[in-house]
């Protein structure tokens, strides 16, 4: 089996370069071409037992045990947010996984199993992987080759457990910054998130599904998640069709000509219609006009919520167009898996989903598989098992930390601080945890303060490592010790949280952190203040009473990311992916529109060293589409 070799940065432009010339950007990457003869051969042997049990995608846990995947002739399954191996270990995810394959292979027909997963932002949910900033960082990188590169490093630890399927890229262009997955978005410019979800597309699977070891991406979630009214979560996005294609659909057309093998259905309705129900746009706009060839995944749980009657939820769904239905429950609990398989079996008896729709969609489950290889190699490379959270893919998420930084302030050169300060004191709780550092998504679903994740380094830590021999160094997490600071780096934020949990009107900084400011500032040393969080927030005197400020987002586990810019190793290149309100009234990007409503920071902002000398915040008119 041929392994993934760490590609540079340089040889992933010449390789997007070569793809442009040779006209193959569509056909090598979609990997599709030459399969449709095995689907079909495959396709004409099969019960419909066996092409129900390729559609249904139950959750590890609602498994009564791993033969259940044998007995239903199950495709897919997958674990949520925080539900993989108890022993969190890369091992013992490559053997759970690999369990659960080899039970796949014992089917009448031994079709290989997909196995999905949320690896949003690095391997997030396995202990010791490397995790990478949150897309609202990646995308102030704007740099696509490096998200390229991180994802094919992403897809090189996915496959170190056995697994080729990432529920990613999200390439939401979130509209509204209340919406708790803003962080999940690359920005609110179309253009940006267009650019940068195809660069995430080829770095998971590689130039072609067909290479056999890339990892099948999942462009969610389709479509408008990011364009709710009041960014509520699962809420409704309402606009006509022509806003809906001009804001939200070019990230998943660029996606589809990428090659993305798979699409998650949203949640979100649009214009009060569910999208896991939405005809038109699932089949008649994704598949015949965009002529998407992969298949068409729910969200979890998603088709419950069509209406009161399971049955009719996935009459409705499967009609729609949806190919595989991501389905929580087991035995025992209502619409579980087992119940999906049994009313689908009926509704194709009754007529009222045609085995054509069936055919449909086990074919475009069965061209993934053929394309990726999966039958031939249903395995992973073990030998990559070793490499999850190497010093080499660390690397590549340091250099992510570093472009992803947005200096929003820094007065009389407050900012690179030397390595040779005398007395350097760090204020604030989340300045040596990990957990805060992450974000939502990581170990769990929601994400957690604390040591949550083995091999990372805080940004307490990278400072005490960066700085001279010479330097003292204090650490006063709540800010009642900073007698003798020469200058003083204090992290204030959010805490970690995911999807609706995150959902919030009110973006102020908290009270207790804006008076840590003002009492670092009262000691007359320049105050550097770093801000980790999943959006912009209201800064209000966290801004004023700061000497420089940081956008951090969401940096991950690399916290030598930060100190590389914090000490002048490297200049601060950010720039916003979204503009910056200046109050809780300007959460909504569309208020920018409106004459007499600047925002604090244009989209496109960012300090470096050369232009920040004695500036306050100056606003750039960059265009905001
Ligand atoms: C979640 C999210 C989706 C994720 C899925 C599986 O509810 O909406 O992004 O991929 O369920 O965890």
């Amino acid at each position: 089996m041929k392994t993934k070799q760490l590609i540079s940065p340089g040889s992933v432009v010449r390789r997007a370069t070569l793809l442009a010339v040779l006209g193959l950007s569509g056909l090598a990457v979609r990997g599709f071409a030459g399969v449709d003869e095995s689907v079909d051969a495959l396709l004409t042997q099969m019960t419909l037992d066996e092409k129900i049990g390729q559609m249904t995608q139950p959750d590890v846990h609602a498994l009564t045990t791993a033969a259940d995947i044998q007995k239903y002739f199950l495709g897919s399954i997958l674990n949520g947010g925080g539900g993989g191996p108890t022993n969190n270990v890369p091992a013992e995810w490559l053997k759970a996984v690999n369990g659960y394959q080899s039970w796949a292979l014992k089917t009448r027909l031994k079709i290989p199993l997909l196995y999905g997963v949320d690896a949003v932002h690095g391997h997030n949910n396995v202990n010791g992987a490397v995790i990478f900033p949150h897309h609202i960082g990646l995308g102030a990188t704007h740099n696509p080759a490096l998200i390229e590169q991180a994802e094919h490093i992403n897809a090189l630890e996915i496959e170190g457990t056995g697994i080729r399927w990432a529920f990613a890229p999200c390439i939401a262009v979130a509209q509204n910054e209340r919406w708790g997955r803003t962080y999940e978005s690359y920005g609110d410019s179309t253009e940006l998130v267009s650019e940068l979800g195809v660069a995430a597309v080829r770095g998971l699977q590689g130039e072609t599904l067909a290479d056999g070891t890339s990892v099948l991406a999942c462009a969610k979630h389709f479509i408008g998640d990011g364009g709710t009214v009041d960014g509520i979560d699962q809420g409704n996005t309402v606009c006509d069709e022509a806003t809906l294609r001009k804001l939200y659909l070019p990230p998943y057309q660029a996606a589809i000509k990428a090659g993305v093998g798979s699409i998650m259905v949203s949640y979100n309705s649009w214009n009060g219609q569910k999208m896991s129900a939405n005809k038109h746009l699932l089949t008649e706009v994704l598949k015949e006009e965009l002529g998407f060839k992969g298949f068409l995944v729910s969200d979890w749980a998603a088709i419950d919520q069509l209406g009161t009657e399971y049955k009719t939820d996935i009459e409705q769904s499967i009609n729609a167009g949806m190919d595989m239905v991501m389905i929580p429950y087991g035995p025992g609990q209502p619409n579980n898996f087992v119940e999906f398989i049994q009313d689908l079996k009926e509704l194709v008896a009754e007529k009222r989903v045609s085995v054509t729709r069936i055919d449909d969609a086990v074919r475009r489950i069965l061209r993934i598989k053929f394309a990726m290889g999966s039958f031939k190699n249903p395995y992973t490379d073990p030998a990559l098992t070793a490499a999850i959270g190497s010093p080499a893919h660390r690397a590549v998420a340091r250099d992510c930390v570093r472009q992803s930084l947005v200096l929003l302030k820094n007065e009389d050169h407050a900012l690179p601080l030397s390595k040779n300060i005398k007395h350097l004191t760090v204020v604030g709780q989340a300045a040596d945890d990990l957990g805060r550092q992450c974000g939502g998504w990581t170990i769990s679903w929601q994400g957690e303060t604390g040591a949550i994740t083995r091999g990372g380094t805080t940004l307490l830590t990278a400072i005490r490592s960066a700085v001279s021999p010479q330097t003292e160094v204090t650490y006063s997490a709540d800010g009642k010790n900073l007698t003798g600071a020469d200058a003083i780096i204090l992290v204030v934020g959010e805490m970690p949280y995911a999807e609706m949990k995150g959902d919030r009107t009110d973006l102020s900084l908290a009270p207790d952190e804006i008076a840590l400011i003002q009492k670092a500032k009262a000691t007359g040393v320049p105050v550097i203040t770093v801000l980790y969080s999943g959006r912009p927030q209201v800064l209000g005197q966290a801004l004023t009473e700061s000497d420089a400020l940081v956008a951090a987002w969401l940096p991950g586990t690399e916290g030598e990311g930060m100190t590389d810019v914090l000490f002048g190793d490297f200049k601060p290149t950010g720039k916003l992916s979204r503009p910056w309100p200046q109050d809780n009234s300007q959460l909504n990007s569309a208020v920018f529109a409106e004459p007499g409503q600047p925002p604090l920071f244009s989209l496109g902002f960012g300090l470096t060293y050369e232009n920040s000398k004695n500036l306050s915040a100056t606003r750039t008119t960059l265009s905001h589409d």
